[in-house]
């Protein structure tokens, strides 16, 4: 069994800086307790008994079978539900304020399971364990801890109109939330859905994906664990997008839905939403991030960073930086340091703690990025390194460069999702906002300068939600960041430390 199987001292887990994972030993022999449907508080079986399989990218092996829900598990969870929201219920009549305690509670058994969960994490999705564990499982119980905070401070306003009279706002619950979650941040994704929804007094019916459903089936069970979130208030279903998704989605009881993953799906959340029964729905999709680097930035943190804008979980990041724009002046140089960089990544075991890049998600990921890298090389870019598949087992592909990229080139305009960076050169600050802007995403930017000015201009005109100044990725400090810091320094130290030895 998956507690059994991990010996790893949990007392390491906990302690402080510097926050380095506790590594299992080899990948440990993990057998996932949880692999069936989270309804109503129970674990069952689809009613239609059928199952599916999910694998380790990293060798292609089976990790276990798992339980897949259709539209008659959707309807019960559903159901479910819709019972915990009615009114009068235990969940509805409990105090905000509780509501805050058992987001905590929850984020305290993870804390405790955190080796579990980060090791479930690494398996199923093929991310570095040290990342899963520094990373995804330090931001997700952040986020449950965020917004358990906020649960009892949620106010509406009072207006004052003419005569004695006032007008109030209460925020209500919208009720039944559907959430549909992509591989790429399982928990993360888990905990950015939960947290708010649960926190404001909604009720959850979660689809997972079908590549990664692990790791939410052990915060599902986490949340019984807890004993206090009443029955159907949190309910997971693994299953597949056409079917469970769509049941959710299209479902006349949900009353929202919220969706992360492709454009092309949540173009079919939007249309099963408004027609069946007009739900309220968020939509967070693609990216194809600019990332522009300055002559005057500091080169060698310009490097770093666009490096990890790009490259970081295997380049399956909604945010990456995957139009990476760098001025005239520096463009040869920050190519060729750019190249040696990439080919100083570690592929490998996700187990290994020397490993810096894992596997992509599956075999369809892999073809995508590949096709993408072909239509480059067709289109005229220059392969700088990578560019192929990797090793003999499991869905790996090189850090992959190409210079001379002009922007209307598909690997410019379409989301690769991969670990693919493509360098676009400009001269001046017309053509580059230019550039930059001719998208049809918009969710977020980088720019490395030196001159605030240019920074603030930046930040002014390129139409995207979120630009970094001077640094990619960053979102909550203490996690991903120091822990890639981590690596820096620890190949800083590799490299120096033969020099001086000479
Ligand atoms: P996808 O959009 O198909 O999957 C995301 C989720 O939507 C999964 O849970 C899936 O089962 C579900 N889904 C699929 N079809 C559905 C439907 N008809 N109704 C309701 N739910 C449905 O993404 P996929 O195929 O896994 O990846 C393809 C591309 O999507 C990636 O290469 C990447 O470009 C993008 N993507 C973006 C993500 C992001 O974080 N913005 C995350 C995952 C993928
Ligand atoms: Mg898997």
């Amino acid at each position: 069994m998956l507690r059994s199987s991990l010996r790893v001292p949990l007392a390491a887990a906990t302690k402080k800086a510097p926050q380095v994972a506790t590594i299992p030993p080899g990948q440990p022999d993990l057998a996932p307790q949880f692999t069936q449907l989270f309804i109503n508080n129970e674990f069952v079986n689809a009613r239609s008994g059928k199952t599916f399989e999910t694998f380790n990218p990293a060798n292609g092996k089976l990790i276990a079978k798992i339980s897949e829900g259709d539209k008659a598990d959707v309807d019960a969870a559903v159901k479910a539900a819709n019972q915990a929201f009615r009114t009068g219920s235990e969940w509805r009549t409990m105090d905000a304020a509780r509501r805050g305690h058992l987001l905590n509670k929850l984020a305290d058994l993870m804390e405790r399971d955190r080796v579990i969960l980060a090791s479930l994490e690494s398996l199923d999705n093929g991310k570095p364990y040290a990342i899963a564990y520094n990373a995804d499982l330090a931001l997700s119980i952040a986020c449950l801890r965020y917004y358990a905070g906020w649960a009892d401070k949620n106010h509406g306003k009072t207006i004052p109109i003419a005569g004695d009279y006032f007008t109030y706002t209460r925020h209500e619950p919208v009720g039944v939330c559907g959430q549909i979650i992509p591989w790429n941040f399982p928990l993360l994704m888990q905990a950015w859905k939960l947290g708010p929804a649960l926190a404001m007094g909604n009720t959850v019916v979660m689809k997972v994906a079908e590549q990664t459903p692990l790791s939410a089936l052990h915060v599902a069970a986490l949340t019984r664990e807890a004993g206090f979130f009443p029955d159907g208030v949190i309910n997971v279903i693994p299953g597949f997008g056409p079917t469970a998704g769509h049941a959710i989605s299209s479902h006349p009881d949900v009353d929202k839905v919220a969706f992360t993953g492709s454009t092309d799906v949540g173009r079919l959340v939007m249309k099963a939403a408004a027609e069946s029964n007009i739900k309220k729905v968020t939509l967070e999709l693609g990216g194809k991030s600019p990332n522009i680097i300055f002559a005057d930035a500091d080169l060698d943190t310009a490097i770093k960073q666009a490096n990890h804008g790009l490259f970081f979980n295997q380049g399956q990041c909604c945010c990456a930086g995957s139009r990476t724009f760098v001025e005239g002046k520096v463009y040869d140089e920050f190519v060729a340091r750019s190249k040696d960089l990439a080919e100083q990544s570690v592929l490998g075991d996700p187990f290994d703690c020397k490993t810096t890049q894992g596997p992509q998600v599956d075999g369809n990921q892999v073809r995508t990025v590949l096709r993408y890298i072909e239509e480059g090389k067709k289109e005229g870019a220059q392969l700088v390194t990578g560019g192929e598949k990797w090793g003999e087992n499991g869905h790996y592909v090189q850090p992959t460069i190409f210079a001379n990229v002009n922007d209307q080139m598909k690997i410019a305009q379409e989301e690769i999702f991969g670990p693919v960076m493509s360098i676009i050169r400009f001269d001046s600050m017309e053509e580059l906002v230019e550039k930059a802007n001719n998208t049809i995403y918009g969710l977020a930017a980088g720019v490395m300068t030196a001159d605030l000015d240019k920074a603030l201009h930046i930040a002014n005109t390129i139409r995207a939600g979120s630009v970094w100044v001077n640094c990619y990725d960053v979102f909550r400090r203490g996690c991903a960041v120091r822990w890639i810091q981590a690596i820096w320094n620890r190949s800083r130290a590799r490299r120096i430390r033969p020099r001086s030895l000479h």
